[in-house]
């Protein structure tokens, strides 16, 4: 496969649709995601810097891994919804050999995309960035930047392709697909013979490890409210359901792990009480910045009822006693950390 072929690109109409922001409260949202209701989640510096320290967060709760499975050969990596790009860039960084390794980024909004970045990454996104960072791109290829679009990449691509925090952007049909279109078990595949698939979703409903959280506390009601903004367009469950799409896109072997991540530092464990000492502050962004728009747009609470109930569930999720993690419950809902095996690897393997 060629790449590096450099094209001079311009701003079409498509990609400065992409650019457009609206204002909202003081957060920027992306104009072309909230008028097709594809991601209601901000896009300015402020998100790009909380999505950093969670990445940073998720490191801590993965053991420093950045990439789960054991691939054999890690050639081209496809990162899809990449945000502030933090996992493409340490991956890139982590393995410079960049005559043989590419890591892809795709996402509908180029506003977080970092300005420096390693040579073996490119990101492929519409808008202000596409004369910096969309200059080389495959011949032929058309790019796709909305994931709920068929992907139009070439077949036997990718060693590696990665989805983390997507429920918000794909919509719920097309889960399945999106799916389908990573591993496309029929010819053409995405997957290199032998390649992988990572996955991370967090489930929003949180959770307590002492049972003292009952509906009528603010973190879940904070939850309830968030999922009813955007049921008609997400499936914010869809971690549950990722080992099922897995197996029926025809996927040989399917690892799955829920972690619960704690929202302060409540736990005996060292190691946890330190994840959630520091994601403590991240959670106490996340429930103003994911929900400000799902809720005062979308369900038209008043910027009074927000404001208590974002400030309430920000003091039960700083209050040890609670011991509220998101997620994990009985139905295995939660974190979940899922590698799946194509199913050549054995044919493939050395
Ligand atoms: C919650 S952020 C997660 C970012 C990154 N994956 C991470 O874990 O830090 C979701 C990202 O996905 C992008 N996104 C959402 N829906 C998308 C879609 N349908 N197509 C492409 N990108 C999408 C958003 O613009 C945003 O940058």
């Amino acid at each position: 496969m060629t790449y590096g072929a450099t094209f001079v690109c311009l701003l079409s109409g498509k990609d400065a649709m992409r650019v457009l922001t609206i204002d909202l409260r003081g957060r920027e949202y992306q104009k072309f995601s909230i008028d097709h209701r594809i991601y209601f989640g901000p896009v300015d510096d402020e998100e790009a810097q909380r999505l950093d320290a969670q990445h940073r967060i998720f490191q801590a709760l993965f053991d420093d891994r950045l990439i789960f499975p054991p691939v054999r050969q890690l050639r081209r990596v496809l990162d899809c919804g990449h945000g502030a790009a933090s996992w493409a860039v340490e991956v890139a960084d982590q393995n410079p050999r960049c005559e043989f390794i590419k890591v892809i980024g795709v996402d509908i909004a180029p506003h977080m995309s970092p300005d420096d970045m390693p040579e073996n990454l490119w990101l492929q996104v519409g808008g202000k960035h596409s004369i910096r960072k969309m200059c080389r791109r495959q011949a032929g290829s058309r790019i796709v930047d909305d994931l709920n679009r068929a992907f139009t990449f070439p077949s036997n691509h990718f060693d590696l392709v990665h989805s983390r925090l997507l429920a918000t952007g794909i919509h719920h049909t097309r889960w399945p697909s999106y799916v389908r279109d990573i591993v496309r078990c029929e010819s053409p595949k995405v997957l290199t013979p032998g390649g992988w698939v990572q996955m991370v979703e967090i489930y929003f409903n949180v959770q307590s490890d002492n049972g003292s959280i009952t509906d009528s506390h603010a973190l879940r009601r904070w939850s309830a409210q968030y999922m009813r903004a955007l049921e008609d367009r997400k499936d914010l469950r869809i971690g549950s359901r990722l080992r099922g799409l897995f197996v029926e896109a025809g996927l040989e072997e399917v690892d799955m792990k829920m972690i619960p991540l704690p929202l302060s530092e409540w736990s005996s464990d060292a190691n946890m009480r330190s994840i959630g000492q520091s994601n403590s502050r991240n959670v106490n962004e996340l429930l103003r910045s994911l929900a400000l728009y799902p809720m005062t747009q979308r369900l038209h609470m008043s910027k009074q009822n927000f404001d208590s109930l974002v400030e309430e569930a920000q003091q039960e999720a700083n209050d040890i006693s609670l011991k509220a993690y998101f997620p994990i419950d009985s139905q295995r809902e939660g974190i979940i950390d899922m590698f799946a095996l194509d199913e050549n690897r054995h044919r493939n393997r050395v």
